[in-house]
């Protein structure tokens, strides 16, 4: 269409009646541009609004200083890589075929007890850990009750248990009428500090708990021989401690009885699961009974105990049979792994890691533990560390466990306690569990030797730039 051109010196006062005069459609799309341009300018535009508000929110900060779509990119490409590394359980052909044997047996669940493959499992668990007899159970929480139980804990005994350990160690005991002493950890193991043992023992204790942590043990020559002279019954808490050994002596079998988890996170996994180790023929017949309804095995079927199902069910077992297979191959690689990480971490100043006992002759390598000192590195928090080591592409987590004590339900189980006793004076759990602890959990050392490298390296430059920065790179 033919269009006359505006002439610069035209007001429009003078445009419109020109523009009505030639019908210029391109010329009212051109005014109406202008127009908008205009306006645009002086008023403030609703995305450039955005946009700002976008760049000063704490996202749009991060977002920005990880290099816009580009680092996003990297960093979802991070996250769904890490992802895929920290799947647990694993599972492949084995599990497959075994759980549709099962299913085609019929014989599904934990009666009667114990079936072909619960029976499969237990020797196969028996001989990993050195022990005689092995009894599952349903869970890790269940094991430690009837173990409690089996040894002839009594409503108004007392337990010592480290502070720092998840709760189901002390409402175990809760659970049966028991007092639960807590003990401050050792600073060197950040397990139960046997030092201040002796001095928690009263007229009452009956049984000391070591709880393996992570990939630390207590000492354990030390609190064998205090429960040894003691008279008191010695019971390990191995949830975190399958493949573990003291002197060449694997846990669980080292104390009277030793309680394993194969809840979905262990290192062994059944989805649920728990089993109770131990070397004494007449407890383990007692810990028969109390997992399987209070029935005596071998004895007249009258003759019940206390008990209830706590049984392990031939599904659970069956994935244990295969977890057992996988298990030696894939520790060791754990063990290689963390150990190289713990090498490389040795010398970064502002870390500082659990003690090396060479009296552990197999670490656990459930979580590799690192103390962060935010003293010691400008004073920028844990919490700061452990986002960054995330946003690196690192599965870092603070401590997955507070002071059991601080839980509110703390003593509450017990009806004969009125009110909660006061919280003990346990610094040490308090203060690693608050401001230091660092967990990085066990699958992510599954994966290869180049990633625990590139860790060494990161937690070595973000340190370096606290150190230099201190809090003025925090967020707020
Ligand atoms: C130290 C410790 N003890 C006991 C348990 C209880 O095990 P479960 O979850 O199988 O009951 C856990 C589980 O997380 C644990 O970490």
């Amino acid at each position: 269409m033919y269009c006359t051109p505006i002439e610069p010196n035209y007001t429009p006062k003078r445009i419109v009646p020109f523009l009505v005069r030639t019908r210029s459609s391109a010329a009212f799309v051109a005014i109406i541009r202008w127009i908008s341009a205009e306006a645009a300018r002086m008023l403030p535009s609703p995305i450039a609004t955005l946009r700002r508000r976008f760049e000063e929110s704490d996202f749009g900060r991060r977002w920005t200083e990880a290099g816009g779509w580009p680092g996003a990119v990297g960093v979802a490409w991070r996250r769904y890589y890490l992802r895929a590394l920290m799947r647990w359980p694993r599972s492949g052909w084995r599990e497959r075929r075994t759980v549709r044997a099962v299913l085609r047996s019929g014989r599904w669940g934990g009666y009667p007890f114990p079936g072909p493959w619960t029976r499969r499992f237990s020797r196969a668990f028996a001989s990993m850990h050195a022990v005689p007899h092995v009894i599952p159970a349903s869970s890790g929480a269940t094991a430690l009750l009837a173990a409690y139980q089996s040894l002839g804990l009594m409503p108004g005994d007392e337990v010592v248990v480290p502070a720092l350990t998840f709760s189901a160690t002390a409402t175990a005991a809760h659970l049966l009428g028991l007092r639960v002493a807590f003990v401050d950890i050792d600073p060197l193991t950040l397990c139960l500090d046997h030092r201040l043992v002796e001095a928690a023992i009263g007229p009452h204790t009956r049984a000391i708990v070591a709880v393996h942590l992570g990939d630390s043990m207590p000492d354990m020559d030390a609190l064998l021989e205090i429960a040894r002279r003691r008279g008191l019954r010695l019971v390990e808490d191995c949830a975190h401690a399958h493949g573990a050994s003291w002197q060449g002596r694997p846990a669980g079998g080292l104390g009277d009885v030793g309680c394993f988890s194969f809840q979905t996170g262990k290192l062994m996994s059944s989805g649920e699961g728990g089993a109770i180790t131990t070397h004494n023929d007449g407890l383990a017949a007692t810990c028969v009974a109390t997992v399987d309804c209070g029935r005596v095995h071998g004895g007249l079927p009258d003759q019940s105990r206390l008990g209830i199902n706590l049984r392990l069910t031939e599904l659970q077992a069956a994935l244990l049979s295969c977890a057992a297979e996988r298990f030696g191959r894939e520790n060791a690689v754990r063990q290689r792994r963390m150990e190289s990480l713990r090498d490389q971490l040795g010398s970064v100043e502002g870390i500082r890691l659990p003690r090396r006992d060479p009296r552990m002759t197999s670490r656990p390598a459930y979580a590799f533990q690192m103390l962060y000192l935010p003293e010691a590195c400008g004073g920028v928090p844990r919490e700061r560390f452990v986002a960054d080591l995330c946003d690196a592409g690192f599965p870092a987590t603070p401590s997955w466990y507070q002071p059991v004590y601080r839980s509110p339900e703390y003593g509450r189980l017990d009806p004969r306690t009125p009110a909660p006793p006061a919280a003990p004076a346990c610094p040490v759990a308090e203060s690693v569990a608050t401001t230091s602890l660092v967990w990085i959990p066990h699958p992510f050392f599954l994966g290869p030797q180049r990633h625990i490298t590139r860790l060494a390296r990161t937690v070595a430059r973000l340190i370096d730039s606290y150190r230099h920065h201190g809090r003025a790179g925090d967020s707020p």
